[in-house]
């Protein structure tokens, strides 16, 4: 029989992967009463994991497997502005997936992404001489969140002055759409966010630059190759993937440095190995533990167990990334690692389109931060960390840094 586990505990949150490991050894697929997508079944190894993301059975359009039955978003509960939110490119299969899909690649090709260098550099050594003036910082707030935040709202053509609004509604979205109180709980809040995105159109329509923002609502205005809700779902989408998940690569993976003294001196003497490090750090660190559901066409049998028909299906990525059938030692942090087929932008037609972006960010970040800042460490005790319960990903509430020895600024330092 398949296995009924909870999911949704204080200590998962701060720490996954002893549980993850048991599932492993116990079941390929664990079952779960999900809050809002209600019985859940949830694949734990990486190897099928991996076939998922290319498996014909599988849909991530639910309408694609309901014939006829309730849709589970389809509640009393779910008022309509969500579903036009959560319509975007991940949750279609093709050929409205590629359509949307071939919308925006050209603008996150690693060529584009090539590009975008010398803005990150500046805005990571802005940032980083902010810091340093300051006793403690909070690494997430001063760095993390402000770097791909600054990043996407430039790429896209978002105004200054709006970005740490968005930011807002969005991690209200993030932290609280977990139950159906939530999501009544954070109807004004997605209300004011659509107006927000209404307002970047018509200021794009009448104001057309040469940013991603004006392009698409181009394409809408050239009519058929994308509707006004298709419009905002897209902006939507890029906006939360484009900052939500590297401040979790920079944040865990700085953590995780510091956890592992030994690695961190390593990458000091050998800043060569910063691309192989920021790979180890993305299995390591899991900075999205679950990607979107998806929803099985027909029955799936899985070692004994049954999958049925419509079920939603979850994978646990980073259960996935510390499995020890792929990855030796999978628990260990280790900055060299090669081979490294880890699966954090997932796999198949839905790979992350930004990864290429992520990596320059995550690169330049991390080889900023370790080099300008040799002393830096926790100003509180690791287990004082909080954990954010974000849907789908795995990131700090805070990370309280002293980035020198003393805590005390560089200015006051040299002045002494
Ligand atoms: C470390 C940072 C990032 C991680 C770990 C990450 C991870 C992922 C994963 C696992 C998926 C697949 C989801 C699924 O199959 O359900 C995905 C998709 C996606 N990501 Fe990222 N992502 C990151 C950064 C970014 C950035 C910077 C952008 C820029 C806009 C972005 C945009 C997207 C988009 C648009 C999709 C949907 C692709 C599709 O459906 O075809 N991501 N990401």
């Amino acid at each position: 029989m398949t296995p009924e586990i909870n999911l949704k505990t204080r200590e998962l949150r701060a720490n996954p992967y002893p549980t993850y490991a048991r599932l492993r050894k116990e079941s390929p697929v664990v079952l779960y009463k999900h809050p809002i997508f209600g019985k859940t079944y949830y694949l734990t190894r990486y190897n099928d994991i991996v076939s998922s993301f290319t498996d014909p059975r599988l849909a991530n359009d639910r309408r694609n497997v309901l014939e006829g039955k309730k849709d589970p978003m389809d509640r009393w509960w779910v008022p309509k502005l969500f579903r036009i939110l959560q319509n975007n490119m991940l949750a279609k299969d093709v050929p409205d997936h590629r359509r949307l899909r071939d919308l925006v690649h050209k603008g996150f090709t690693p060529r584009r992404v090539e590009e975008m260098k010398q803005a990150v550099e500046r805005i990571v050594s802005e940032l980083l001489d902010a810091a340093e003036k300051k006793p403690a910082v909070d690494l997430l707030a001063d760095f993390a969140l402000p770097l791909p935040l600054t990043v996407i709202s430039e790429m896209m053509g978002v105004p200054e002055e709006d970005r740490l609004t968005f930011h807002r509604q969005m991690g209200g979205l993030l932290d609280n759409l977990t139950t159906p109180a939530g999501f009544l709980l954070q109807t004004p809040n997605a209300f004011n966010m659509m107006r927000f995105f209404r307002k970047l159109i018509r200021l794009r329509q009448t104001e057309p630059r040469d940013d991603l923002l004006t392009a698409l609502v181009q394409a809408e205005e050239q009519g058929d190759r994308l509707n006004e809700d298709e419009l905002i779902s897209m902006i939507f989408l890029l906006l939360l993937a484009g900052h939500e998940t590297t401040v979790n690569l920079i944040g865990n993976g700085t953590l995780a440095l510091l956890q592992h003294p030994e690695q961190l001196q390593k990458l000091r003497e050998h800043p060569e190995l910063i691309g192989s490090a920021v790979e180890e750090l993305l299995r390591y660190g899991n900075p999205v533990d679950q990607p979107s559901p998806r929803y099985a066409r027909e029955e799936i049998q899985l070692e004994g167990h049954v999958i049925p028909k419509g079920a939603t299906v979850m994978c646990l990525l980073a259960s996935a990334n510390r499995d020890e059938s792929v990855f030796e030692n999978a628990d260990t942090l280790d900055i060299t690692r090669k081979p490294n087929r880890h699966v954090a932008f997932g796999m198949g037609v839905h790979y992350c389109l930004g990864a290429p972006l992520a990596r320059l960010e995550g690169t330049i970040a991390l080889q900023h931060l370790v080099r300008r800042f040799p002393d830096m460490k926790l100003a509180v005790p690791a287990e004082q960390l909080r954990w954010r319960g974000s849907i789908g990903l795995r990131g700090l509430k805070a990370l309280p840094l002293l980035l020198s020895p003393s805590g005390a600024p560089a200015a006051m330092r040299e002045a002494a």
